[in-house]
């Protein structure tokens, strides 16, 4: 985080990144000869040799069906299925494990509030809020309930830096504002949002405050009640766990108030040909066999985290944001997008008429692994009249070194073009 959104000062003890590296052991490999270089952690982040332990003790020795059995096995596996809960829970300060929802990853959980709570509760005319910073998973399942509802979507303008226009915001706020759906940190830019306040105008406006944390979760401590934020929502995989098992956290008395998002096993009180009944709270939500392994490799995930330290591991994050936002600039005819103060971890840029999957493609041939295109955020790239980025997103786990490998294979783009 920016020193703007990092309330914890440097004082923390640094960590000890060599050693940190050794837990990732696909950080040790090399590509096309050279050693990998991975700036990719926004996409989806490596994961430490205790999560990869995590899923594959579940699968060697302790696997079966969560809430199914009564037999040693599944009463293992629901016992550390549900301890992730209890940590996810503890990972965010939500009051009870009841509003912690398992879902696939962010984007399921955004679309089962706008399928279980906006179709239900909205009315035709209503608003929802989104900006221009938001990934395509927080734009498409409210326009699709849109369309559905005859609900207005109000785009949330940014500014030339890529902060939200906050005046624009509370122009947009009225009475017809039900929702909104904000990220805590732009994927496609770095640029962390005021979410604080964002939260505080819409419950004064008297809408409700869907938070993407899918980014924001990595490099800062959530507190969902300190936030007061009616639904957050991030997923597993970007937070050093494994892929397939992420989190809605909704209030408690909002859960109440949804719909079943998907109909099946384990969501039902009771079932008759005619009728059925439902679970209270998370389970309702929670239809199916979940990705059993994957949830309990989760808590090692944040167990990690936690035990790092998310101060110390935003401390070190800024550290490599600051050193590459002045890398990178004193590059020629390089322009970086996403400029505001408060940011984090991410540099999206572009080297003059270069294209960046040009540029992506070179400097994975000198071992350093970037993300290219739009990022799942078209609409701000259409706010710089851009169609694509290049994009080095950073982990606890990489270097000023890194920084410099990337700024390195950048000359060789230049060389190449001339
Ligand atoms: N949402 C992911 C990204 O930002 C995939 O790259």
């Amino acid at each position: 985080m920016s020193k703007a959104a990092v309330s914890t000062p440097l004082a923390n003890a640094p960590l000890d990144i060599a050693r940190i590296r050794k837990d990732f052991p696909i950080l040790s490999r090399e590509v096309y000869g050279k050693p990998l270089v991975f700036l990719d952690s926004a996409a989806s982040a490596q994961k430490p040799q205790v999560v990869i332990d995590a899923e594959r003790l579940c699968y060697e020795e302790e696997y079966a069906n969560v809430h199914r059995g009564v037999y040693y096995l599944s009463q293992v596996a629901t016992e550390k299925f549900e301890a992730t809960r209890t940590r996810v829970r503890a990972f965010i300060n939500a009051a009870s494990d009841d509003e912690i929802v398992f879902t696939r990853g962010g984007t399921e959980a955004v679309n089962l509030v706008a399928s279980s709570y906006a179709r239900l509760h909205l009315e035709p005319g209503d608003e929802i809020l989104i900006s221009e910073l938001e990934h395509h998973s927080n734009i498409v399942p409210w326009q699709l309930a849109a369309e559905e509802k005859g609900l207005t979507i109000v785009p949330i303008p940014i500014l030339d830096d890529g902060q939200i226009d906050m005046d624009a915001y509370r122009n947009a706020l009225g009475p017809r504002s039900k929702i909104v759906a904000i990220t805590q940190m732009s994927n496609a830019l770095g640029v962390v949002t005021p979410i604080h306040e964002i939260i505080r105008l819409a419950h004064d406006a008297g809408a409700r405050v869907l938070v993407d944390g899918c980014q924001a979760i990595t490099h800062s401590h959530v507190d969902v009640q300190d936030l007061d934020c009616d639904f957050y929502v991030f997923s597993g995989h970007k937070i050093y766990g494994p892929t397939g098992a992420g989190a809605l956290y909704a209030k408690a008395e909002l859960l109440d108030m949804m719909a079943p998002y998907q109909g099946g096993g384990e969501m039902i009180a009771r079932v008759s040909l005619e009728k059925s009944t439902f679970k209270k709270g998370a389970a309702k939500f929670e239809a199916g066999t979940p990705a059993i392994a994957q949830v309990i490799a989760l808590k090692a995930a944040l167990d990690y985290v936690d035990d790092l330290g998310m101060d110390r591991i935003a401390d070190h994050e800024h550290l490599l944001l600051e050193y590459a936002t002045d890398r990178l600039s004193a590059i020629d005819g390089l322009t970086i997008y996403g400029t505001a103060p408060a940011k984090a971890s991410i540099v999206s840029f572009t080297m003059a008429d270069i294209h960046p999957h040009d540029i992506g493609t070179i400097v994975d041939r000198e071992g350093v692994a970037v993300r290219v295109g739009h990022h799942c955020a078209q609409p701000v790239m259409q706010r710089y009249d851009i169609a694509a980025t290049v994009r080095a997103s950073f982990g606890l786990y990489n270097t000023t070194e890194d920084i410099d490998r990337l700024a390195d294979a950048l000359g060789v783009v230049k060389d190449m073009f001339g």
